[in-house]
């Protein structure tokens, strides 16, 4: 059985800086190859940026720069964000460099071959933000239909390459009513198919009205259209010019994490792209929400866009990812506010997380010296709460493979909570008093360690460095990051003479300046 796993983000274009909309995309991939990793599986997780095309021209233009020199300023943006976010991508693809453009002309070549390329002439609505074209029935009040968007657009009339994209239209069609997974979630599957189903048209996929872009192959006056070069990054990044190893490790990608803006791109264009050139599609596109600031659309006129690089010097870089991550049903859109962030901190992290963590280490220190002692006996408390323990563990798993990511958080919460009643109802502090029950004393104790210990591997790909602190703090030998959770999930793992360390509060409390 193959042990690998492929995910992707979005290229991101440069035309712009990186806010919390690219962090979040970012961040939800980053977590699914954290869970991946440690699984055991051999992950191969992808981002980088689109720098060609229209848009990011002007966008240099304007800054009065080349646009590679304009790209490469803004794509170190990027990066540095995603060394903030603790990130964990294998590689970063920029659609400017060498082994991109070889491979998008390997492609276009080889779609020529089929047949499935020729020239024509263009005539239609072109929205530049959108780099996408429109039909006159398309539009919506003369705009852009694209719901996120509705800017005007303009007419272009351009001797064009057409891929013969209504060539696979019924195989596509197929593909989608076999593979109902393939696009998630399920509203996302429900307008693609539909889509499909009224017919697919031939795409366009060269332009001669501006130069930043690969040069088709024998006829340089036109550059291949930013989607079709965009696309094919997922499988340049992997050596598909060369047929590599990677390659032939990685492809077909298991997930296209992505926004619900481009689905079509990803769930119609790039399958018949890839049907064409005789290559596996990709098994799963996964389109997120979308994030709105306090209500209202993200955009610069309202000044309301939200800096990454400012919420996590503002509230740490666990706490943004737990936030996005829990906040939202991965899949719906979602609202943004410091109310909302703050609530999560206080409540989630500070009190039943980090309180709980630190009540219980505290306590080892004060009846056991720092000391993990030897459980003997177990009563039905401490068996109830190593079931749930079981069951949560099951629900994290399968919340995780369907990328439910706050379905996954949330169970772990219930073990937080239970664990905190535990805490409660077995009240250590009462059996510290008798000396006749020290041996029940070390069960709790014990019991309570694993509880934590569980919770901060589960956590791990969501917070990685807190619950790198808190497994460190428990002792243990090997990094989490260097575990599998087949090993680590197991009850009772806690060797008895391991030495349990005090840390600072992990989760500080952020003061509203209100009491509560
Ligand atoms: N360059 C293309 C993608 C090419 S992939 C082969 C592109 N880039 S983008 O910079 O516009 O990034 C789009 C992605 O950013 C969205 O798909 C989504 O993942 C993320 N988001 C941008 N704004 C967002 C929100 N307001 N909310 C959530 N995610 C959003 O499109």
């Amino acid at each position: 059985m193959r042990n690998t796993f492929y995910v992707t983000t979005p290229i991101y274009y440069v035309n712009d800086v990186p806010h919390i909309g690219h962090a979040y995309t970012t961040i939800a991939a980053d977590v699914l190859a954290r869970y991946k990793r440690l699984q055991g599986k051999q992950v191969f997780f992808l981002t980088g940026t689109d720098e060609h095309g229209k848009k990011v021209e002007q966008a240099a233009q304007e800054a009065g720069e080349a646009p590679l020199h304009f790209a490469n300023r803004v794509m170190q943006r990027f990066k540095s964000l995603w060394t903030k976010l603790n990130i964990s991508n294998s590689d970063f693809i920029r659609t400017s460099e060498e082994r991109h453009t070889v491979a998008v002309q390997k492609f276009f070549r080889m779609l020529a071959e089929q047949g499935d390329i020729y020239l024509g002439e263009y005539e239609d609505w072109y929205c530049v933000p959108c780099e996408s074209f429109w039909t006159d029935t398309q539009l919506v009040d003369g705009r852009c239909p694209n719901a996120d968007c509705r800017r005007p657009v303009e007419k272009l009339r351009e001797e064009s390459y057409f891929f013969r994209m209504s060539r696979y239209q019924k195989q596509l069609l197929r593909h989608l009513e076999e593979n109902p997974d393939f696009v998630q979630p399920a509203s996302r599957y429900n307008e693609i198919v539909s889509f499909v189903r009224e017919g697919l048209r031939d795409l366009s996929i060269s332009r001669t009205s501006f130069s930043w872009g690969i040069p088709v192959p024998d006829n340089p006056k036109h550059v291949i259209y930013v989607w079709f070069d965009a696309l094919l990054n997922y499988i340049s990044a992997i050596d598909y010019y060369s047929g590599g190893e990677r390659f032939q490790s990685f492809w077909p990608a298991d997930v296209h994490i992505i926004g619900k803006d481009i689905v079509r791109f990803h769930a119609v264009y790039w399958p018949t792209f890839l049907m064409s050139a005789g290559l596996p599609l990709p098994k799963q596109i996964f389109a997120h929400g979308w994030w709105t600031i306090e209500g209202k659309k993200m955009s610069k006129t309202l000044g309301n866009v939200i800096d990454p690089y400012q919420l996590v010097d503002e509230y740490g870089v666990d706490p943004v990812r737990y936030f996005l991550m829990r906040e939202v049903p991965f899949g719906l859109d979602g609202d943004f506010s410091r109310q909302a962030i703050i609530g999560r901190i206080n409540s989630d992290l500070a009190n039943d997380l980090g309180n709980l963590f630190n009540r219980v280490i505290a306590m080892v220190q004060k009846y056991f010296q720092g000391i993990a002692p030897r459980a003997e006996t177990y009563e039905a408390i401490d068996g109830a709460l190593k079931d749930k323990a079981v069951a949560v563990c099951k629900t994290f798993d399968e919340s995780m493979n369907q990328l439910a990511f706050n379905r996954a958080l949330a169970a772990v919460w219930e073990l937080i909570g239970l664990t905190n009643k535990y805490v409660d109802e077995t009240a250590p502090w009462s059996l510290a008093k008798e000396p006749g029950e020290k041996k029940r004393l070390a069960t709790v104790m014990v019991t309570m360690l694993e509880a934590l210990r569980l919770v901060s591997a589960l956590l791990s790909p969501f917070m990685p460095r807190s619950c790198e602190t808190m497994w460190q703090a428990m002792g243990s030998e090997k990094p989490l990051a260097q575990q599998k959770l087949a090993d680590v999930a197991e009850w009772a793992a806690i060797t008895p003479g391991t030495r349990i360390n005090k840390i600072p509060p992990l989760f500080p409390r952020i003061d509203t300046g209100r009491a509560s």
